[in-house]
């Protein structure tokens, strides 16, 4: 695994303190990379860690990420006292487990399950997790089925856009299923439905479609897939399920495109995720996947934990993980409900919005997309406008002022184009939206004073959106 090096002070591989800061006795030198032969206080090893962390970017003025940075002071208060839970450790901690089950049945509800009693689902450490699972449950049924109908069942394969999110070619790559990428094309700017014909037969375990393409905030009309797959079974009898990764959008569409129909309406939707750390408005490390039913997850891949005397199903990669987050989820849904959803995820699609405007309305960009699916748009630099400098020198430029608007090419077949994306989320004020697009406009005049070409710059490496 290759990581970056932190920032360095001092050596290379020690860390000075501060005297002020280390007790008498206490080493004021100690190594970066190997455990010490000693203690130390816990205000000093606090103001190390501290001290390290201060030098992480500023959260609000990160627009790279979907992952929430803000809760208010009851959600960090509850987070405090149960940040000590299990998730699985449901004989110890039932009520936990009581609120998991609350939560995706909440799900299965918001995404119109016919029965959501009949539905079933679990919570994850994200929607990685969460696709992995969808992923699986696919690979496994059609396992099954090519079994017991005397076929191989040998090479499956999965089909999604050539802008799936990583998680999906980690997927294929960790579970020996061979990826089949559609590319998006300047028409065809989402998997929707064009063409896919040529991509499926009777290998195909799944089609993958999004909610929310990471690369832009867009979604695939699910919709269009699901009557392309409609005409495909009608002409070859092969009947194939879908996967709507909604990591971001399944906690958007039903708050802000409620009529839309992309989810369980749609009867070849199977199951779908969400990233309940991204606009499910909870702290880093919670995802959800729900089946529109329980026999749509093979029992196969169930394991069964003792629970109050009773069994209760688990299926998941992970065995412990922070259970704080699930009851965090609660809250918010007590707290928002559908009224408060619906209002601050608009606040931050009327921000997208208003920002998408201002960077139309520079001379410099045209948008790729205007955040009117997710709160997430991006734009590129007109093709005549300049050679003297690109969007990642841009990217470098609002870097310097704080704020993270990353820059990064298209995938496979649209390499050649490259976007700048803004990711807004609840805390991005309309305040702020006003001082980031000044910083952009200062920013492009400056490099619009460039006489001659800024040095090549290549896409910066293991940015995965
Ligand atoms: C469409 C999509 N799927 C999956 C993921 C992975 O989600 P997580 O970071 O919650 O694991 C992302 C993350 O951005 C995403 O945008």
């Amino acid at each position: 695994m290759v990581t970056r090096p932190g920032p360095r002070r001092g050596s290379d591989s020690s860390i000075t303190i501060n005297p002020l800061f280390a007790r008498p006795g206490e080493d004021r030198v100690i190594d970066r990379y190997r455990l010490g032969a000693d203690r130390m206080l816990p205000e000093t090893a606090y103001q190390v860690v501290h001290d390290e962390a201060m030098l992480d970017g500023n959260a609000r003025l990160n627009l790279a990420t979907f992952v929430t940075t803000w809760m208010e002071d009851p959600a960090r208060k509850l987070y405090a006292e149960t940040l000590d839970k299990n998730m699985i450790d449901k004989d110890e901690y039932p009520a936990t487990a009581a609120v998991e089950e609350r939560c995706w049945r909440i799900l299965a509800d918001l995404w119109h399950a016919p029965d959501p009693a009949a539905a079933i689902g679990c919570s994850t450490v994200g929607s990685s997790e969460a696709c992995m699972l969808g992923g699986l449950a696919f690979k496994r049924r059609w396992q099954e089925a090519r079994r017991k109908a005397g076929k191989p069942a040998d090479r499956p394969n999965l089909v999604m856009s050539s802008a799936v999110q990583v998680v999906w070619e980690k997927f294929c790559n960790y579970w020996d299923v061979e990826a089949r990428y559609v590319p998006i094309t300047e028409e065809h700017k989402t998997l929707d439905g064009h063409g896919l014909a040529d991509y499926v037969d009777e290998n195909t375990i799944g089609v993958v479609a999004i909610m929310g393409v990471t690369y832009t905030g867009m979604y695939e009309p699910i919709t269009a897939i699901a009557a392309a797959l409609d005409e495909i079974q009608r002409t070859t009898g092969l009947d194939i399920p879908i996967h709507v990764d909604g990591a971001s959008g399944a906690m958007i569409a039903p708050f802000l495109q409620a009529p839309l129909e992309w989810d369980f309406r749609i009867d070849r939707v199977h199951s779908i995720n969400t990233s309940g750390h991204k606009y499910g408005l909870v702290y880093p490390g919670l995802g959800w996947v729900v089946w529109r039913r329980r026999d749509l997850l093979p029992e196969s891949l169930v394991f069964n934990v003792s629970y109050l005397g009773g069994d209760m199903p688990t299926f998941a990669l992970n065995f412990s993980r922070p259970g704080a987050q699930v009851l965090l989820q609660y809250y918010q849904f007590l707290r928002l409900g559908r009224e408060g959803f619906r209002e601050v995820q608009q606040a931050s699609q009327d921000v997208a919005r208003y920002l998408a405007a201002g960077v139309d309305a520079m001379d410099a960009f045209e948008l790729w997309n205007d955040g009117t699916d997710i709160p997430v748009f991006a734009w590129r630099l007109k093709d005549d406008h300049t050679d003297n400098w690109t969007l990642y020198d841009l990217s470098d430029r609002l870097r310097a002022k704080g704020w993270q608007v990353p820059a990064y090419p298209m995938p496979d077949n649209l390499s050649d184009v490259t976007v700048q994306r803004v990711v807004v989320r609840n805390g991005l004020s309309m305040d702020l939206a006003d001082l980031l697009l000044d910083d952009v406009r200062i920013a492009v005049a400056a490099l619009d004073r460039l006489t001659a070409p800024l040095p090549d710059r290549a896409a910066p490496a293991g940015f995965h959106h």
